[in-house]
């Protein structure tokens, strides 16, 4: 009964924020209309130096290489650079965007034409929690969501004491986000095939965790009718980048897997693996087991596209129909706010066209609450 009422205290606060509209959670019964995704193509890739600055090199690159049996995760923890956690901009995707639209015109190509068909610029992480959101049960997210033309632009919204709670974590919890950080760089090294042999460090250390650091992938690729550019890290890539996402790798560790309890957990974990991977064209996760005290114990690698073949038909199982078509419902119920808001609500009070164009100029942004079995609500 609590929990029924927490729902309806949540869902009436929800609906009474001024202008609002929401969208339920869908039911997991419900019938799931098939909904395509196209193959991402990579438009162009970036990288991030360790002072934080954008380029458009591959500087950032790294290839895989096996780890070393047993590798020590804590390994190079006291030396670890730590970007902070900030808040989600992005600006960093809206610069890679101008650029790609750049290189058409340079070309010949009507580059603003195709920006205006792009329905939908994001983040990958944050397409993540949104196709995600269906299996989602304890985390809620927030959204900005800007509108220019008629692309809708989606940033993660974070709090101010948000912010402080996600920078100020308990010292084990560190120690186990750094685990997988260490692990990229036992995975990783600056030539193909090759282990780093760096002075004074242990052979197959691809070098000390700098988390500034990061090679980035736009890729466009289409869910259902709206076309979309999405932008993320990439880990590393397998013996050479041509240009192509076929070489990609995501590296991802996991708790060895004593039991049934664990494997079920895992699966569970395997529905983020793979939208994060699918979302980028990524066609390989490798996952490295280890244990509770940060020792690698086994690597495993899995085909991206087979996965939800591992969980079918389990109790826990999750559908990534079921995903794609509440992302395709959540994309459309924002456009048609969007529409509408262009019609209506933003008239504005001028009434010459100077004044009337420059209404339409000013920026809306949107504010999405995702609330785990509940929905989502929009305001402006
Ligand atoms: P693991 O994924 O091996 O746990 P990514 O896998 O996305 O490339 O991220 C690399 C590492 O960053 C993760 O390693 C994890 O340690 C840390 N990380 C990523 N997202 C995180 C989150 N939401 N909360 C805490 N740590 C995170
Ligand atoms: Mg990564
Ligand atoms: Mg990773």
């Amino acid at each position: 009964v609590d929990d029924v009422e927490d729902r309806q205290n949540k869902r009436r606060a929800l609906e009474t924020t001024s202008r609002d509209r929401s969208l339920d959670y869908p039911s997991k019964s419900a019938s799931v209309k098939a909904v395509s995704f196209q193959q991402p193509s990579p438009l162009l890739t970036f990288s991030y130096t360790p002072a934080r600055v954008l380029e458009f090199t591959d500087s950032a690159l790294r290839y895989y290489v096996d780890p070393p049996l047993g590798a020590d995760l804590k390994y190079g923890y006291e030396r670890w650079i730590r970007w902070p956690e900030e808040k989600g901009r992005i600006d960093g995707l809206v610069r890679a965007v101008l650029k790609y639209k750049e290189r058409l015109e340079r070309h010949s190509q009507n580059g603003s034409a195709w920006l205006n068909d792009i329905g939908v610029v994001s983040w990958r992480g944050v397409m993540t929690k949104i196709l995600t959101a269906p299996y989602e049960e304890r985390d809620g997210w927030e959204l900005n969501v800007m509108i220019v033309g008629s692309t809708l632009y989606f940033e993660e919204h974070l709090s101010d004491a948000r912010l402080v709670q996600k920078n100020d974590i308990a010292p084990h919890h560190r120690q186990q986000t750094y685990y997988g950080y260490s692990f990229e760089s036992w995975c990783t090294s600056s030539a193909p095939r090759i282990p780093d042999k760096l002075d004074g460090h242990p052979i197959g250390w691809g070098g000390d965790v700098d988390t500034n650091v990061q090679w980035c992938s736009v890729v466009k690729t289409k869910l259902g009718d709206t076309r979309m550019v999405i932008g993320g890290e990439v880990d590393c890539v397998r013996d050479t980048f041509t240009g192509q996402t076929s070489s990609f790798v995501e590296l991802k560790t996991s708790l060895v897997i004593r039991g049934p309890q664990d494997e079920l957990r895992f699966e569970k974990k395997l529905l983020k693996f793979y939208f994060q991977s699918f979302l980028l064209g990524v066609p390989e996760i490798v996952v490295g087991f280890r244990t509770p005290s940060g020792r690698m114990n086994t690597i495993q690698s899995f085909k991206t596209m087979e996965i939800p073949r591992l969980v079918r038909g389990k109790p826990h199982a999750w559908d990534p129909l079921l995903c794609l078509d509440w992302g395709h419902r959540f994309i459309t119920f924002l456009k048609s706010i969007a529409v509408a808001t262009d019609t209506d609500d933003v008239r504005g009070d001028s009434n010459n066209e100077e004044g009337k164009m420059a209404d339409r100029a000013k920026t809306r942004v949107w504010r999405v609450k995702f609330l785990p079995r509940v929905g989502v609500s929009v305001s402006l």
